[in-house]
Formats: C-alpha cells, sequence, structure tokens
C-alpha cells in the first residue's frame, strides 16, 4: 500500500493522515475482489523492516490498524470474507493482537474471499523459519534431506494452503519486490501504477486488472505453447 506518505505530504498533511485514508482504500479492493470473483487478496500491512519507522508513525500505524479492524469486522464477516494473517502476530501489541485473534475465529469458516494480511511479515524470515522446521524434522528422523523439494519447502511457508500470487500490484511507482512473498511470486505478474495507494480506488483496480489480463504467461513454456492454436 505505497505511497501513503507522498500522498499526505503533497497536501501539507500528517503521514497517518495517508495511512488513514489509504486503509479506506482497502474496502474499496476487497468488494471489487468479490464482484469479479477473484477468491484471494493479500495486502502488505506492515512489514519486519517497517519497525524501523519512527517509534510514532508505529504506533499510530497499530492504533490505526485496530480502530480500521474494529469498525469494519461486522462488514468483513457480512461480506463472508475469512481473515488469514501471515507474520509474526506474537510480537505484535496486545491491542491489536487480541482484535485480530478474534477476528480470525469468527471468520474462519467464510468462503467467499480470503483476505491474507501480510503483518510483520518478511519473506526471508519466513524462509529461514520453514528452513529451521524442515531442519528440525530431519533431525528427529521425521524428514530426509532428499524429500526436501519445492514443495516440501511450500508445505512449511505460513501460505502454505494458499494459491501463489497471480499478480501483484505495487503502486506509487515503485518497482521493488520489498522482502514480499519472494518465493511464491516467482510467477507472479507485476503491474506497477504511480498511483498512490490512497487514490488506488476501485477504478485504479480494474485497471491494473487490464494490464494483467494482457500479459502472455508461460511460465518456463514457448508463446506457441501457451497460446491457443490459431484456425487458418
Ligand atoms: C506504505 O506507505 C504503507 C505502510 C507501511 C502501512 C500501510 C498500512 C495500513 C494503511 C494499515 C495499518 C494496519 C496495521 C495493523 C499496521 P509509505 O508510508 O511507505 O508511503 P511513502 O512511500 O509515500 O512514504
Amino acid at each position: 500500500m505505497d505511497g501513503n506518505g507522498r500522498w499526505a505530504a503533497s497536501r501539507n498533511l500528517p503521514r497517518l493522515e495517508g495511512h488513514r485514508r489509504g486503509a479506506e482504500r482497502i474496502f474499496d479492493v476487497i468488494d471489487e475482489c468479490i464482484t469479479l470473483g477473484i477468491p484471494t487478496l493479500t495486502i502488505f500491512a506492515f512489514s519486519v523492516e517497517n519497525w524501523k519507522r519512527p517509534v510514532e508513525e508505529v504506533s499510530g500505524l497499530f492504533k490505526l490498524g485496530e480502530f480500521v479492524l474494529r469498525a469494519n469486522l461486522a462488514r468483513i464477516l457480512k461480506r463472508k470474507v475469512k481473515l488469514k494473517i501471515i507474520g509474526n502476530l506474537e510480537e505484535m501489541p496486545d491491542f491489536v493482537k487480541e482484535p485480530l485473534k478474534d477476528a480470525l475465529i469468527k471468520s474462519k469458516d467464510n468462503d467467499v474471499l480470503t483476505l491474507v494480511v501480510a503483518l510483520n511479515y518478511g519473506a526471508r524470515q519466513e524462509v529461514a523459519l520453514a528452513t529451521r522446521k524442515i531442519a528440525e524434522e530431519v533431525a528427529a528422523g521425521k524428514l530426509k534431506p532428499d524429500q526436501i523439494n519445492w514443495a516440501e519447502l511450500e508445505k512449511h511457508l505460513e501460505t502454505a494452503g494458499l494459491p501463489d500470487p497471480d499478480l501483484i500490484i505495487r503502486t506509487s511507482g515503485e518497482a521493488r519486490l520489498s522482502n514480499f512473498l519472494l518465493l511464491q511470486a516467482a510467477y507472479a505478474e507485476i503491474v506497477i501504477t504511480e498511483t498512490y495507494w490512497p487514490d488506488f480506488t476501485k477504478e485504479e483496480f480494474q485497471k491494473s486488472l487490464a494490464v494483467f489480463a494482457k500479459r502472455e504467461r508461460r511460465f518456463g513454456m514457448t508463446g506457441a505453447q501457451v497460446q491457443p492454436a490459431k484456425t487458418l
């Protein structure tokens, strides 16, 4: 959700106002995913590196997160959205952790949209943790080293059971992955838009989807293999 800070700065507003406006946009995108039948949406709410921000911004983001969740839980449940968190929730303050755990329980049987919130998440940390779990299984004799392959590693990632992302949208012109789903994104299409996240309306989302729809996804194959046979 990049560009909240710059959106605010360009209006002489505090950065947190940009985050507050940015949080509202999440619900536009959720609604559009439901309308279009997109089954999984992941939002990057807070990275492990975001702890390095000024303490006032970090605590302001957590307070905002708590407020947004409490204010919108009924809306989320009504739309049959299932919440999932990836990242280290235990390190979050109790006032964020508790409503999130409540929302996880209340939404667990929902099946219209899975909303994955990456919170205190970092892909490198996720892979290190998965590797540690695999090493423990090998040490305990439950797994042989030659059984370790991508399918096995994938089972130990926090995203186990979730589909790989098809599309990653980077707002505000940023052109990097910033420790987000690095392995799962191996074949994701990346769409970069100059729009700041607080301006990322349903229409902007549709524009990014239209760019995605024009991409030829080859997954290592040739164009001829993935194109339907042309009639003469
Ligand atoms: C990136 O914009 C945005 C973030 C780091 C945080 C966005 C998170 C929310 C709106 C929800 C918060 C919820 C919780 C639970 C933490 P930026 O600040 O990097 O923008 P800039 O690049 O323009 O400075």
